[in-house]
C-alpha cells in the first residue's frame, strides 16, 4: 500500500459562511427551460411553433426579473446534448437566438441588462459568435440584471476543461497543484465571477438537472413546476421565489 506522505491537495481556506438568515430573494436564479416540444405538440404545431413561444416567455422571465429584484438570471436555452436533434431544429433554435438577440439588444441595454454567454461557443458558425461577442459588448457595462444564455452548454464538459486548464498551469509551473481548493477552480469554470444559483427552477414537470450548473448548483434550492415552458409567466416566476422564501437553507450546517 502506498504510503501518502502529504496531502496532494491542500485544505482550502473554510468556505465563507453563508448567511443562514438568508434572504428571501434570491440573488440568482437559474431556469431549465423544458417544455416547448409538448407545448407544440399539444396544439398540433411544429416544433418551432414551441420555441418561439419559448423565445416570448425569456422576455417575459427577463422582466420578472428585473421587476422582482433578482440580480443574477441563467438560463439554458441550448445543451451540448441538444446537437443530437435534427439540423432543422438546430437552425430554427439559432435562428429564433439571433432574432432575439437582434430584436432586443436594444430593449436589453436600456434595461440595465448584460449578457453573458456559457458554453462551448466554438461549435457555432462565425456570424453567429460574431452576434453573441458583440452582444456581450455592447451590454458589458450594465449592472441591473446579469442575464447569461447557457448555449451548447454541458456541465460535465465545463469541468473536464476547466481541469484541462488546471493541469495545464499546474504544468506550466503557473499554479502549485497544492493550492488548488475550491475558489481556485471555480476562477476556471465557465461561470468564474458569477455567484452560484440559489434557486434552479425547472419547468415541464421533468425532475432533473440535464448536465446544468452541476459544480454551481451544489447548494441550490430545487423548484420543478409543471407548467410548459411556453406558458411560463410572471406568476410562475412569482410562485416559484414564494416557494424558495419558504425553504430552510442550512448549507449544510445544523438546524438553528
Ligand atoms: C426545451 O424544450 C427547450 C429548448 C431545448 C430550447 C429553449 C429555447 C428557447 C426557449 C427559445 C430561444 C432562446 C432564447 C434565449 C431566445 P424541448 O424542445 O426539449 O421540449 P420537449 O421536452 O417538450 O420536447
Amino acid at each position: 500500500m502506498p504510503v501518502v506522505t502529504q496531502p496532494v491537495v491542500e485544505v482550502c481556506d473554510p468556505v465563507q459562511s453563508p448567511d443562514l438568515g438568508a434572504a428571501s430573494i434570491p440573488a440568482h436564479v437559474a431556469i431549465i427551460m423544458d417544455g416547448n416540444g409538448r407545448w407544440a405538440a399539444s396544439r398540433g404545431l411544429p416544433r418551432v411553433a414551441g420555441h418561439r413561444e419559448g423565445a416570448q416567455a425569456v422576455r417575459r422571465t427577463v422582466e420578472a426579473a428585473i421587476r422582482n429584484g433578482v440580480g443574477w438570471l441563467t438560463i439554458y436555452a441550448f445543451s451540448s446534448e441538444n446537437w443530437r436533434r435534427p439540423a432543422s431544429e438546430i437552425v430554427d433554435l439559432t435562428g429564433l437566438l439571433r432574432r432575439y438577440l437582434k430584436s432586443e439588444i436594444k430593449e436589453l441595454s436600456e434595461n440595465g441588462v448584460r449578457l453573458r454567454i456559457i458554453g462551448d461557443r466554438t461549435r457555432f458558425d462565425e456570424e453567429i459568435q460574431a452576434d453573441l461577442a458583440r452582444a456581450e459588448r455592447e451590454t458589458q457595462r450594465n449592472t441591473r440584471l446579469n442575464l447569461t444564455i447557457a448555449l451548447s452548454y454541458g456541465a460535465r464538459a465545463e469541468i473536464a476543461a476547466a481541469a484541462r486548464a488546471v493541469a495545464a498551469a499546474a504544468k506550466a509551473g503557473e499554479l502549485d497543484p497544492a493550492k488548488l481548493c475550491e475558489e481556485v477552480f471555480e476562477g476556471f469554470l465557465h461561470t468564474a465571477g458569477t455567484p452560484d444559483p440559489d434557486l434552479v427552477i425547472r419547468t415541464s414537470g421533468e425532475q432533473r438537472l440535464s448536465n446544468f450548473l452541476l459544480w454551481q448548483a451544489a447548494y441550490a434550492e430545487l423548484v420543478f413546476l409543471e407548467v410548459l415552458w411556453p406558458d411560463f409567466d410572471e406568476a410562475h416566476f412569482a410562485a416559484a421565489l414564494a416557494e424558495f422564501a419558504r425553504r430552510d437553507r442550512r448549507f449544510g450546517a445544523r438546524a438553528g
